[in-house]
């Protein structure tokens, strides 16, 4: 598939660029799949027309138990900050974990699957997850004082004790955010200052590609850099990975550190009531990056954001709660709160959590978890299906398991790419659906609903029931239905998922996200602020959306969302840079990696010891995930006559394109130099 994204603005607009991609056919569902599928009637696009709005999203919210049922479905009074379910009250532990005691008491809540094989699986009863779950609200709320509306920061690998925290949080009304375990410990300070937290719950250690991780010590570099800043970190607390013994070679410090498991002891069997929210009580918050080096903390609420992912994954994932579903995502990021923890959780099924990397030790491990766990509903992102694919092709056919249905997620998938997964991992028996959606929407925005649409390789399909979606162009014109042009991607009115703000920045969150085509600022009519997503797309004539990428400086990095703006930031740290720059560069696993350019201050020579050193300040600032491909040290950055630097033009340099004119920039004249520098 040729996709021709655009992700810098400088002279050409999305709407600008004719998009030539080849029409891809159809796919059907199964006969077998549609006999029991949760959603069969296509009347739901009737009930969630915008004549019916809001009032259709009382459907997902009737998934949940109420303790206090609300009065009024959307509150659009202080727009755009939407308040859903007004007048409820709810908790999002109960909903997950209490309220299947009856029925489910004794059946899987979690499969925890240890990345090292020998290890045992744990399968973790609902009634045990409640008792887990209540010790860890109590110890937190008894001995770290912690309260309702309180922040508390995670920092965990993929382990159940990571749900049985966020869930701990949510059962005394504290807000969690947590941090993907792949993040340094100085990006985790930056977080907990940000949203003013000073407790870090972390894990001693993790494995990774069968390597035991000392993540305490990043725990460690959290709280010297917290007082590089003034900060302090009150308390860490360590779970451990192997209870009862302390896996990390870092000391605790006293006072500060305490090891979870031991003070477990003393709530043995504690029950504690979960505390009654409002609707609109914030239940956590998920960082993300953005145009600025500043990460975001998106807030999402507890009644809108839980009706959506329990209603999504009802819908989108199919799940019944016989299934056995895996989401072979990170909990870290917000596919895994949605659709690890809270939509499966809500909806009493049972979730798998794998520990580790997809192909560790070989390409056939994610099968024969399928097998042994006898996994119906597998989930995952085009790196995985890429990496996967790549080692090991025929892996999935030697192994005895059966999806009925499988998603993608977090970047496009090439139809050949789709194909494979379709044909090899699905056996040509399980239904796909391609998810569009992002940290901020808190649910899937665009699918096929796999009861009722077939499915197209490379395409995610039309907006799900309730959204409403609209391609504009830069003026602010529709772009029409299968018009084969590229614009901006919008969502014509609000749902319960998206978030309510950015933590502690209003003014951004309005600037970034309803501003752009917004015309009445004073305007309480939710019709004048659609949601601008910051994706360019195009929607074919059958009405299914195809989604390009950013149109921002977000770069997505094996579907991790990087700011480009961050790592410019942590290559500024080095002394000798004056200027970097980053650039996405097509990989043929990742989709997309970072590549930076960096010019030096007067006085100082480039060397490869530099290269390396301004690498390392990227990795230890942000993390190994946003380390660049390269490091070039150029002698000049292209820029305009206004002295902006052009990265299109880099960009054009990294991937060996064509620059376009450049006659109008201030130094034209390098670009050459820089031509030949990265294609010797
Ligand atoms: O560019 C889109 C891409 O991922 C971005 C959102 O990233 P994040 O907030 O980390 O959330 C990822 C998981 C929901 C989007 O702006 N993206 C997400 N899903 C798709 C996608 N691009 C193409 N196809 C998708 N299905």
């Amino acid at each position: 598939m040729e996709r021709k994204v655009e992700v810098f603005d400088d002279d050409v607009t999305e709407a600008e660029i004719a998009v030539h991609l080849r029409e891809e056919g159809y796919y059907h569902a199964p006969p077998k799949f549609i006999a029991q599928a949760n959603l069969t009637d296509p009347d739901i696009f009737k009930r969630f027309s915008l004549e019916n709005f809001p009032e259709c999203f009382k459907e997902y919210a009737d998934l949940l138990t109420w303790s206090k049922y609300w009065e009024k479905t959307l509150d659009t009074s202080n727009a755009p900050f939407w308040r859903w379910f007004v007048g409820g009250k709810l908790n999002a532990c109960y909903n997950c974990v209490d309220r299947h005691l009856e029925k489910h008491r004794n059946k899987a809540a979690i499969h925890f699957v240890p990345e090292i094989e020998s290890e045992p699986i744990i399968h973790m009863t609902y009634q045990e997850l409640f008792m887990r779950v209540n010790e860890l609200a109590a110890f937190l709320r008894n001995f770290c004082g912690l309260k309702t509306g309180d922040r508390v920061t995670l920092h965990m690998p993929m382990v159940a004790e990571l749900p049985i925290t966020m869930l701990a949080c949510a059962r005394i009304g504290v807000i969690h955010s947590q941090v993907f375990s792949g993040f340094s410990g100085r990006a985790v300070v930056d977080r907990m200052i940000d949203s003013g937290s000073d407790i870090l719950i972390t894990m001693d250690g993790y494995y990774r590609n069968g390597v035991l991780q000392n993540h305490k010590g990043q725990a460690d570099v959290a709280c010297e850099h917290a007082h590089e800043h003034d900060f302090n970190i009150e308390k860490v607390l360590i779970w451990q990975r192997h209870p009862g013994t302390y896996s990390s070679k870092r000391p605790l410090v006293e006072g500060r550190d305490f090891i979870i498991n031991d003070m477990l002891k003393h709530y043995h069997h504690t029950t504690i009531d979960p505390v009654q929210m409002s609707a609109e009580a914030p239940l956590f918050l998920m960082y993300t990056s953005g145009t600025t080096g500043k990460p975001k903390g998106c807030q999402h609420s507890t009644g809108g954001y839980l009706a959506y992912a329990a209603g999504t994954a009802r819908i989108v994932q199919d799940i019944h709660p016989e299934d056995v579903y895996w989401c072979m995502a990170d909990i870290g990021w917000i596919t895994g709160h949605t659709y690890i923890v809270y939509g499966p959780l809500a909806l009493g099924a049972s979730t798998v959590i794998y520990e580790g990397v997809p192909t560790y030790p070989d390409a056939g491990r994610p099968w024969r978890i399928a097998e042994e766990l006898g996994v119906n509903i597998f989930h995952t992102s085009p790196t995985a299906i890429r990496a996967l694919r790549r080692s090991g092709p025929d892996e999935p056919k030697k192994h005895n398991y059966h999806f009925k249905h499988m998603t993608t997620v977090g970047e496009p998938i090439e139809p050949e790419v789709w194909k494979w997964y379709y044909e090899v991992v699905g056996k040509g028996e399980a239904v796909i659906v391609d998810t569009w959606w992002q940290t901020e929407t808190g649910g899937v925005l665009c699918s096929t609903v796999p009861g009722l649409h077939p499915m197209k390789p490379g395409t995610a399909g039309p907006g799900m029931p309730g959204i409403h979606v609209v391609i504009y162009d830069e003026d602010g014109n529709e772009i029409p239905r299968g018009a084969n042009r590229a614009g901006n991607i919008c969502i014509r009115n609000p749902w319960p998922g998206i978030f309510q703000t950015i933590w502690g920045d209003s003014e951004r969150f309005v600037k970034s996200y309803y501003a752009h085509y917004n015309k009445k600022e004073k305007s309480t009519d939710w019709r004048d602020w659609p949601y601008f997503a910051s994706d360019g797309a195009v929607q074919t004539e059958d009405g299914y959306y195809r989604i390009l990428g950013r149109i921002d400086d977000v770069i997505n990095v094996a579907g991790h969302r990087l700011g480009s703006k961050e790592i410019e930031s942590a290559a500024l740290t080095v002394d000798e840079v004056a200027e970097a720059a980053v650039v996405p560069v097509a990989d043929e696993i990742k989709g997309r990696i970072p590549d930076l350019y960096v010019a030096l201050k007067p006085g100082f020579q480039p060397s490869h010891e530099l290269e390396q050193r301004i690498s390392a300040a990227v990795v230890s600032e942000i993390s190994p995930i946003a380390r660049p491909r390269r490091v070039w040290i150029v002698p000049d950055m292209p820029k305009t006559r206004s002295g902006k630097i052009m990265r299109r033009v880099l960009a054009a340099i990294s991937s060996g394109s064509d620059t376009g004119d450049v006659s109008t920039l201030a130094n034209p004249e390098i670009v050459a130099e820089l031509r030949k520098m990265a294609n010797p």
